[in-house]
């Protein structure tokens, strides 16, 4: 049995009698008393308990807003947590993030501000400049209900471009104190268990030893249960430390990513190589959400409308199961077998998703249809990996969320555009060929008319921007 120990506000702190189902966030409020962090939603998206962690990646210290509310408490072991008690200096004095809100006049009833502040913060950190786009990603994940986010806004501009405040040289002691740390929990409390083991053997020997566990990656999907539905989850396995699953290899032919890998380290390698996958995976939940948040934990949810799992059904990509015994490969199409539900078996965890990468001639893209920009979960995705040969289909993988209780290929509308020109002639077939291939469901996100058009409407869109002289984006034009 190991406690679980960080750093709270640069002071080490030992948890070992609360129930590792208690939240960051109420731990923080009601053990440690500190309550400038607040709850607003207790599900992700109002980031009002919004706090910053460090980790120690390869001897420094690396920040990242994450929400506290969807955050089982020894997540934060070996962590530097710092909350908004913590920024202002020791005589008192603003930090420039807190003064440049308070300069722009950005807050009202201050309910918001914390979070902000902290949002704040890791943009300051992260040296990134004031654009608007930049900007308003890294304050996506918050809402205010009375201040307006155009003063909001420019308190962000105002701390852009790096830091410049008392951390700059206080964080390599901070990295150094972490350091000082056991690392690896096993942390018992009454009936819960919560294990995070450090490598896959360890991790292995752990699912035998409580083989009843549920797996935990970052925590986006498993942590509304018990911030929502207020389940205990007595046994849980957390894969955020294992080493071999955390790593990202890129190939000459394909980027191998891991199986705790989050959004926010799998980005770089996205834009990279699949630009709108990046961008459509920017507009899932917020940067607090990215930061804690995986491909594999999508994928292993196998929800109809999760993201990422068309784009990989599109790209042919494959998914590495991993067990005690050995591991057994399958294209991300067959891993997911239905609404929910998916190939992964006892004992097994996503070692890796592998996606190939693009090969001379192909084109690839991908669409998110929501009620609002940020913040919001598919009514529609659509993913298409086209290749041409002298200007007919060689091969074209239309795959889709949204339509059906699991993502899927719309089969009949691939077999008929095979080896017609990529033009627009053949689509006006193509509301009838996606009626043949999808029978949607009607929700309160959209009705089974409005996604089949919709889903028409993307292709159609596709078929424009693969077609111009230079390929682009309709946003672009
Ligand atoms: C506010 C908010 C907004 C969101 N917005 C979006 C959105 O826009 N689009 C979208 O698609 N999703 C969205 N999500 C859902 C969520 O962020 C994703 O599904 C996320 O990718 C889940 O990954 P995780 O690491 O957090 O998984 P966890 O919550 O840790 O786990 C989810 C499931 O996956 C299993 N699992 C995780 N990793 C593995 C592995 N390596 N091997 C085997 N099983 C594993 C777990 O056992 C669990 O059953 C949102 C969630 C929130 C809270
Ligand atoms: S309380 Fe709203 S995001 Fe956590
Ligand atoms: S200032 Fe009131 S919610 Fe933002």
């Amino acid at each position: 049995m190991s406690a679980v120990r960080f750093l709270l506000n640069g002071t080490p702190c030992s948890e070992d009698g609360a129930p590792p189902s208690m939240t960051v966030l109420d731990w923080l409020r009601t053990r440690a008393h500190l309550t400038g962090t607040k709850e607003g939603c207790a599900e992700g998206d109002c980031g009002a308990c919004t706090i910053v962690l460090g980790r120690r990646i390869d001897g420094s210290l690396q920040l990242r807003a994450v929400n506290s509310c969807l955050m089982m408490l020894p997540q934060i072991d070996n962590c530097a947590v710092l909350t908004v008690e913590g920024l202002a200096g020791p005589d008192g004095a603003l930090h420039p993030v807190q003064q440049a809100l308070v300069d722009a006049d950005a807050t009202q009833c201050g309910f918001c501000t914390p979070g902000f502040v902290m949002a704040m913060f890791a943009f300051h950190h992260g040296g990134e400049p004031a654009d608007t786009a930049i900007v308003h990603e890294a304050l996506a994940g918050n809402l205010c209900r009375c201040t307006g986010y155009r003063p909001i806004a420019a308190a962000c501009r105002r701390v852009a471009h790096g830091p410049a405040d008392r951390f700059v040289a206080e964080l390599p002691a901070l990295a150094d104190a972490l350091s000082a740390l056991p690392v690896g929990v096993d942390y018992h409390y009454g009936e819960q268990t919560f294990l995070a083991p450090r490598s896959l053997a360890a991790l292995f020997a752990a699912m035998v030893q409580v083989p009843d566990a549920i797996l935990l990656a970052g925590g986006t999907d498993l942590g509304l249960r018990i911030s929502k539905d207020r389940e205990a989850l007595p046994l849980v396995i957390s894969l955020e430390a294992v080493d071999e699953l955390r790593r990202i290899t890129p190939a000459a032919d394909a980027i191998e990513i891991g199986g705790a890998v989050t959004y926010t380290d799998a980005l770089p390698y996205l834009d990279r190589h699949f630009p709108s996958f990046g961008a459509l995976v920017r507009r899932i939940g917020s940067r607090q959400i990215r930061n804690l948040g995986t491909i594999a934990g999508n994928l292993a949810t196998a929800s109809p409308i999760g993201d990422t799992i068309p784009c990989l059904i599109a790209l042919d990509a494959t998914v590495t199961l991993a067990s005690r015994t050995g591991q057994r490969v399958l294209p991300v199409e067959s891993f997911v077998t239905g609404y929910r539900n998916s190939a992964l078996a006892a004992g097994e965890v996503i070692a890796a998703i592998r996606i190939p990468l693009l090969a001379a001639g192909q084109d690839f893209a991908a669409y998110k249809v929501c009620k609002r920009f940020d913040q919001d979960i598919s009514t529609v995705v659509a993913a298409f990996r086209l290749e041409r040969r002298g200007g007919k289909v060689a091969e074209l993988r239309a795959a889709f969320g949204g339509l059906a209780a699991r993502a899927m290929r719309a089969r009949n509308l691939e077999g008929a555009v095979k080896g017609r020109p990529w033009a627009p002639a053949w689509l006006a077939d193509i509301d009838a060929l996606l009626a043949r291939d999808f029978t949607p469901i009607a929700d309160h996100r959209g009705g089974a008319a409005y996604r089949l058009r919709a889903a028409a409407g993307l292709l159609r869109r596709f078929q424009l921007e693969t077609s111009l002289a230079e390929p682009m984006r309709v946003e672009a034009l």
